[in-house]
């Protein structure tokens, strides 16, 4: 059985500094690729600031934040990255054409023994597997957003992983202290995603269907809906260039995924892409890297969430109909994902099963497809 002792990380943004990060807290040896010297600058930099977060807040001392900063490695050739490595970890942004060229290219150089592993948001990996020479030795192993702070790890098995490279990542990831959740089916979206992405999208049509102010929406999602930040929030914080790739990439694959909205595509073709550009759904200019929304009970107050409690448990119900995850997993995996407070099939009991499938309905009748509640979520609503 092949050790873990040098991982590699190809891409330097968002997610791969993170796991950079989180893997070398664990002491492994870490190789942080990108294309750009300027880039892996920008990471290293954005690593050093965690740290000092962590250390102030005396998660870590100085010496080990030295340490775990002294164990990353920013390369931009690729041969050299790759030389040794037992574990590729890829983290390129979000584009099926991308990540083909990037899969040609790493198998000029990957060595025999290297695993290979893809942090895709939503891509099934069976299709990324088959970029590859060893489909057997390839797996998703789905961060989130922020690694340093968010417990969960999705860890996806294609219909050509081995049971060899289950074992091995999901020993990983416990070892790098985040918490596994296995997904059952490789679907797109995976769990968390399947989840999330179509929220953010319905939030924007509740903005003009509901004539509601985005921190109405926000503060209900945070103060009704028991989830950490506002959902508009949590859009321009993973990166609205993040959710536009995800988006295209799960609708053009599933109809009944997500209903996309065209707000969407605009604020992405305008280069909004949340916190990292300044503009987003919300305004940054003048924040530091760390910018959050004032969100109030008493605005909570003002919008009834009931469309997007629907949404939420519906794909939930999805998940579960279709054998993705059993209702311990989906609970888990949005806890430790997205810090949701409350499993969404409480949340739904809470504000009245009936009332969640009525709701689908009249959508549906309206708008289409989409909203059809799925069987399991009628079933439990007719207690
Ligand atoms: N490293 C270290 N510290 C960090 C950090 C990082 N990367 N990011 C933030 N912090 C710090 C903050 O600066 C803050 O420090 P100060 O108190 O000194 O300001 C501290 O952590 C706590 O932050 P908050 O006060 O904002 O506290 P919080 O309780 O809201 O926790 C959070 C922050 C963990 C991010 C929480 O808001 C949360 O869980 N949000 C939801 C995140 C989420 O859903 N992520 C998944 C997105 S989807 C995804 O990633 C998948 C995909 O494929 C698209």
């Amino acid at each position: 059985m092949t050790t873990i002792n040098k991982i590699t990380i190809l891409g330097s943004g968002v997610m791969g500094h993170g796991i950079a990060q989180v893997a070398s807290a664990a002491g492994y040896n870490i190789v942080l690729r990108d294309i750009e010297q300027t880039l892996l600058e920008n990471a290293m930099n954005k690593i050093k600031w965690s740290l000092g977060k962590l250390v102030e807040k005396q998660k870590i001392s100085q010496d080990d934040a030295n340490s775990v900063y002294g164990r990353i490695t920013p390369v931009v050739d690729l041969k050299k990255a790759l030389q040794d490595s037992d574990l590729l970890i890829e983290a390129v942004p979000e584009d099926l054409e991308l990540k083909k060229k990037v899969y040609a290219e790493v198998e000029k150089y990957v060595e025999d023994k290297t695993l290979y592993a893809s942090n895709t948001s939503t891509l099934p990996i069976g299709e990324l597997a088959s970029l590859t020479s060893r489909p057997s030795r390839f797996i998703g192993l789905h961060f989130f957003n922020p690694p340093q702070l968010m417990p969960l790890v999705e860890v996806i098995p294609s219909r050509f992983t081995d049971n060899d490279t289950v074992s091995i990542t999901l020993d990983l990831i416990k070892k790098i202290g985040k918490d596994p959740v296995l997904c059952k089916k490789d679907v797109v979206g995976f769990i968390v995603n399947r989840i999330f992405i179509p929220l953010v999208h319905e939030a924007a049509y509740c903005l003009e269907r509901d004539n509601a102010k985005m921190t109405q929406i926000d503060s209900a999602v945070k103060f009704k809906m028991a989830a950490p930040m506002g959902i508009f929030e949590l859009a321009d914080y993973t990166g609205l260039d993040v959710i536009h790739k995800a988006s295209n990439e799960m609708a053009s694959r599933d109809k009944k995924v997500i209903n996309p909205n065209p707000l969407i595509e605009r604020l992405f073709s305008e280069k909004k892409f949340g916190q990292k550009s300044g503009t987003g759904f919300y305004d940054y200019s003048g924040e530091d890297k760390y910018g959050r929304i004032k969100l109030s009970e008493t605005e909570a107050e003002n919008y009834d969430p009931i469309t997007l409690v629907a949404i939420v448990a519906n794909n939930a119900a999805w998940l579960l109909s279709n054998g993705v995850c059993d209702r311990n997993d989906l609970d888990k995996a949005l806890r430790l994902g997205m810090g949701f407070k409350k499993s969404p099939f409480t949340l739904a009991e809470e504000f009245g099963l009936k009332r969640v499938v009525s709701t689908l309905e009249s959508l549906s009748n309206k708008y289409g497809e989409f909203y059809e509640p799925d069987i399991l979520l009628k079933k439990m609503s007719l207690g």
